[in-house]
Parts: C-alpha cells; structure tokens; sequence
C-alpha cells in the first residue's frame, strides 16, 4: 500500500498517469471510484482551497468526506511515544489512525510545522506517524511539502507550456510579513525538476536556500530527467528568459524559531515584489502561486490581473488533480 506524502516517492510515469486522467476530469469524463468509500480530511491548520477541493471532489467520485480539526472540533492529539498523558492532549495518534482506519478509505492530513524548531519540523512527524498506524492510504494536504499543489501546478504548465522538459522555470522567493512555511517551495523544486525542467531558484541570500534534503533531491531529479537546477541572488539573471515565473515565500531557516532577527533582514527585500517590470525580463512567461496571495506585498495587482497569471487556473486544477491522485490510491 502505498501513501501520497511526498512526489520524492512517486515516478514521474506514475505521476503523469494521474495528470492525465486530471486533464480527462478537466474535460468533463466521470468517476465513481468513491462510491460508498469515505476520506478523512484532518486539518491542523486552516485552508480554502484544499478542504473544498478535497470535499468537493469526495463528493463528485460518488464518496463522502468527513473534516476533523484536532484540538478544535476533535479531541487534541498526542505524538509522543511512552509519554503519561496528562497535557491537554484526550487521544493519542495510534489510536486516532487505527480507528480513522476502520471508517475511512483515504486519510488526508494538514499539519504545519510548528515554527520553532526546524531539525524537529524536518522530520515531518505528524503525516509519518499517522501514515505508521494507518492501514489505509494516507495523503499529504501539505506539512513540510505540498504534492497536491505541486500535481495541480504540473497540470497547469502542461496546459500552457505542453511538455514541460527543458523549458525554463523560476522559483522566487518574495517578501512577506511573516515567516511562512517551506512546503510550497520544496515542492515547486521537487516536481518541476521531476519533470525535467531547467530550473532557477531565486532568493536574497544563502539563509533562504531551502532545506539540504530538497536540494539534493532537486539536483538528483535534474541529472535523471535530463533537466538542470541552478540556484542564484540576481533578480535580473532570474527573470531573464523565464517561461514560467513561480513565488513563494518562507522564513530563513538558520534563524527557524527565533525570527525577531530574521524579521530585520526580510524587511530589506521587499524589492523581490512580482511586478510588471520584472515580468517583462522574461520569455512572454506565465506567473503562478499556490495561493493565498497578500496583493501589492508578492505580486502587483497589475501582475495578479495580467492574462499571463495562472493562479487561478492552478487551483482549479486542485479538484482535478487530486482526484486523479485519490483514484490512483484507491484502485491501487
Ligand atoms: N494552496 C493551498 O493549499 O490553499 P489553502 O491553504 O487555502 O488550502
């Protein structure tokens, strides 16, 4: 049994297989695949997107999804192994995922880092520890990566650029007030090199490297699918050529859980904003980000509203695409 935590796991044949019955979903074709199967949704954190795409495309393969909140409209979980159980956690994981496991077909897991200490966060507990105990297929809805966004993001540059191979890809990162999560951004190296694109990742200093693990695997993919991965701080080297423009921001790791002086140097690149000049640099090129988006702070309006932005399609294709990806597990 196989679970969709990370594509790191996943050829890219197989994923190709699920953007393909995506792109038939697109297109109108029917699934019952979830007919009287039920899929746990279990956010530990808040979304738009991913609970209704996710409750949403249950409900059109026939299933029906049940949303849980640990700690809000579930009882709060415990992750900790040989522990006395005497915080405010009720139930602890083991049995939450065997139980989850006798209801449900599918179990899918949001669950941030928690944003103070990254060689803990790294280890991606939570989905590990469900995926241990379950005895069905457990899916990732984004913890330290996101591979339903990053499906939905590949089916949207196939529909613009048609095969993805060799075209040219940047990841830049852009301010925000706030330290974010790294997920976005793993992924976006993990699944555009997976398909063998020439990628650039764009970030003001070495603090904003990613993390070591999704380098590699960056790399690593580039050398097998006959793509390339470059890593640069020159705004105007990034942009130059671009075919796809992707953003995202994130907190510097080497300063995770003390972010009062990391705030002092995010503050002096507000300039890394998308905006019409820097599009211009590029190859006629599409923008896309995950979403949500703080306008006029990561994009301009103008870039937002321009005919080359694509988010909006991106997160249409989140219905399509995990769809395809929960028929694949189920049939698997
Ligand atoms: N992109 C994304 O996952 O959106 P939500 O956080 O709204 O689910």
């Amino acid at each position: 049994m196989k679970h969709f935590i990370t594509t790191a796991d996943w050829s890219q044949q197989a994923l190709q297989e699920m953007l393909d019955l995506a792109k038939k979903f697109k297109q109108g074709e029917k699934s019952n695949a979830l007919k009287n199967k039920s899929v746990a949704l279990l956010f530990f954190n808040p979304s738009l997107r991913t609970r209704t795409s996710f409750e949403l495309g249950t409900w059109q393969m026939g299933g029906h999804a049940v949303v849980l909140e640990p700690g809000k409209s579930a009882w709060p979980l415990d992750f900790e192994f040989g522990s006395t159980m005497d915080g405010i956690a009720e139930e602890h994981v083991i049995e939450a995922a065997r139980v989850l496991s006798r209801f449900c077909d599918l179990i899918c897991i949001r669950a941030f880092p928690k944003f103070e200490n990254w060689q803990e966060d790294r280890q991606d507990k939570v989905i590990k520890t469900f995926a241990k105990y379950a005895s069905v297929p457990v899916i990732n809805m984004e913890t330290i990566t996101h591979p339903c966004q990053e499906l939905a993001h590949m089916q949207t540059i196939q529909e613009q650029l048609g095969v993805a191979k060799n075209k040219k890809y940047l990841l830049t990162w852009t301010y925000h007030p706030k330290p974010l999560n790294t997920a976005v951004a793993n992924s976006s190296l993990l699944i555009s090199t997976k398909f063998g694109m020439d990628v650039t990742l764009l970030c003001p200093n070495e603090n904003y490297l990613l993390d070591q693990r999704y380098m590699q695997l960056a790399k690593e993919n580039a050398e097998e699918n006959g793509g390339s991965f470059q890593v640069t701080h020159n705004i105007e080297e990034a942009y130059e050529g671009a075919e796809i423009v992707y953003a995202k921001s994130w907190g510097a790791l080497p300063y995770f859980g003390n972010w009062e002086p990391e705030k002092q140097i995010r503050d002096q690149y507000k300039h890394f904003i998308v905006n019409e000049e820097k599009m211009a640099m590029t190859n006629n090129a599409k923008f896309s980000h995950c979403l949500p988006l703080r306008r006029n702070i990561k994009a301009t309006d103008a870039v937002m509203d321009a005919d080359y932005c694509i988010a909006i399609d991106e997160a249409e294709n989140r219905l399509h695409a995990q769809k395809a990806m929960m028929e694949h597990l189920i049939k698997q």
